[in-house]
């Protein structure tokens, strides 16, 4: 091999593999390596077996893999997040200088990509990468954080690998330093999250109140995406619920228990954390935690089940229900968007909301019609009560009956019903809060406001509580 090459990618499984072909394709000069070539595995040999650019170079020992890179070199980690991260730097640290650039291209924590940036001495970049194994492969969503002046010496190959957007612009940025590229994959992931559930929710409704089979539920699902609701997830709903093996529909013959990696944890600490209602990504995490329950099952209910699946499913219902997927995907944007501007604040990023918008166009699993339309709308601010415009009386009430229809069924709506009662709260003129603030002064003197006297601590006067 003459020239040096222009990339580094460290792990090939089924996103590292297509990401490395990805690069390839666009003509750089890459180097690959994978673990298990040391340890006697063939998922090299497979990979190359399959045919590979000509400009993809395999390498079976770390040090010729990083000491083949141009300098300042450039390795991209594609191996699961946690602290297999950690042992591939420590592999290709002794070869690496301080002006080269590690680029962990995995689901990490942006906590522990922050811990990295200041403990390893090379420069540092995280990158969340959606779109999964056929996005790595044909264009995926990039969102970048890390060292400036290493993101301004890679990004054309990250240009040129990501998605474009209608304008061609590519769906990758750099969002500011440290974890501020993993942080804002977390919060595309709990969107993530939350989009799943309410077309599952969905599926849930419209099989058990109006006994629709799955081809019927596939095909209307089909329909909706070309609708408002278009959206990746949307259409691949549809997809798999047509999927059918030699006992039926695949969906019947799997088990009914939703995994997770841990995002969805991680977005929900972060928002705790940081004081920002987000119950409807929290809702949609804790219901893959509820399908896992050791508890379930073993508390007998009788829940009203139908069988007689109906000639037609009523117009009214279906356009309910479509109602319900729309408030979510709405209430869920907003809510990852309100959590991005406070951390975003608190550290120091300065987030262009719309950049985030722009970066999930196209590429990503929450790709979505309706979210190209509130981005446009983010020009005025998050508080710009625009955003929530498509939330109109007819979808809120459309909502509302979903989830009184599912109580009477016995169906567990959790994301639907989380996206309501935030709804209802912030536009509230008045909650309950103030009762339990004299709870808190009763039990244990912490203090209240007033309205006739914001900002001043009250406590109860003589005579008053205990
Ligand atoms: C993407 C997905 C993807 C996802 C993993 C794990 O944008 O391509 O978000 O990166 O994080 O498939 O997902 P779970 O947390 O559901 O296991």
């Amino acid at each position: 091999m003459q020239d040096k090459n222009t990339i580094g990618v460290y792990g090939l499984g089924a996103m590292g593999r297509n990401i490395a072909l990805n690069i390839a394709n666009q003509g750089f000069l890459v180097s690959v390596y994978n673990r298990d070539t040391e340890e006697g595995g063939d998922t090299l040999g497979d990979f190359l077996s399959q045919g590979v650019p000509v400009n993809l170079y395999r390498f079976s020992n770390v040090k010729d893999f990083v000491l083949s890179l141009e300098c300042p070199r450039k390795v991209l980690i594609m191996v699961t997040a946690g602290s297999a991260v950690d042992e591939v730097i420590e592999q290709i640290m002794p070869y690496m200088d301080a002006d080269d650039i590690v680029i962990d291209g995995g689901n990490s924590s942006y906590l522990d990509t922050q811990t990295r940036i200041s403990k390893y001495p090379m420069r540092y970049l995280g990158c969340g990468i959606s779109g999964g194994w056929y996005g790595a492969l044909h264009g995926p969503s990039m969102m970048i954080g890390g060292s400036h002046s290493a993101w301004f010496e890679s990004q054309e190959i990250f240009q040129a690998i990501a998605a474009k957007r209608d304008n061609q612009l590519a769906c990758c940025y750099w969002f500011g330093e440290d974890g501020a590229g993993h942080f804002i994959k977390m919060v595309h992931n709990g969107i993530e999250y939350a989009m799943m559930q309410s077309i599952a929710e969905s599926y849930d409704v419209l099989r058990r109140v109006e006994g629709l089979s799955n081809d019927d539920i596939a095909s209307i699902f089909g329909e909706w995406n070309g609708k408002e609701l278009n959206s990746y997830l949307m259409r691949i709903s549809s997809e798999v619920l047509a999927l059918k093996d030699d006992e039926g529909c695949l969906v019947d013959s799997v088990v009914d228990k939703s995994s997770q990696k841990g995002t969805g944890i991680d977005f929900s600490i972060c928002s705790l954390k940081y004081g920002i209602p987000t119950p409807t990504i929290i809702a949609a995490t804790a219901a893959r935690f509820l399908s896992f329950s050791q508890h379930r099952k073993h508390i007998p209910f009788n829940q009203v089940e139908r069988n007689d699946a109906k000639q037609a499913p009523s117009y009214a219902i279906l356009q309910d229900v479509f109602n319900s997927i729309y408030c979510t995907y709405v209430v869920a944007f907003f809510q990852g968007m309100d959590l991005i501007q406070e951390v975003s604040k608190q550290q120091g990023w300065n987030i262009d909301l719309k950049e985030v918008a722009s970066v999930w166009e196209a590429g990503c699993v929450i790709k979505a019609e309706i979210f190209k339309q509130l981005s446009k709308e983010l020009t005025l601010g998050l508080s710009n009560q625009m955003v929530f415009c498509g939330l109109t009386e007819d979808r809120i009430h459309g909502l509302a009956k979903i989830i009184g229809t599912s109580a009477t069924h016995g169906i567990p709506v959790p994301v639907f019903s989380s996206v309501l009662d935030y709804f209802y709260g912030i536009s509230s003129s008045r909650l309950p809060a103030g009762l339990i603030q004299l709870q808190r002064e009763y039990f244990g003197s912490h203090g209240f406001e007033r309205i006739d006297n914001f900002g001043a601590v009250f406590h109860f006067s003589k005579g008053q509580g205990a």
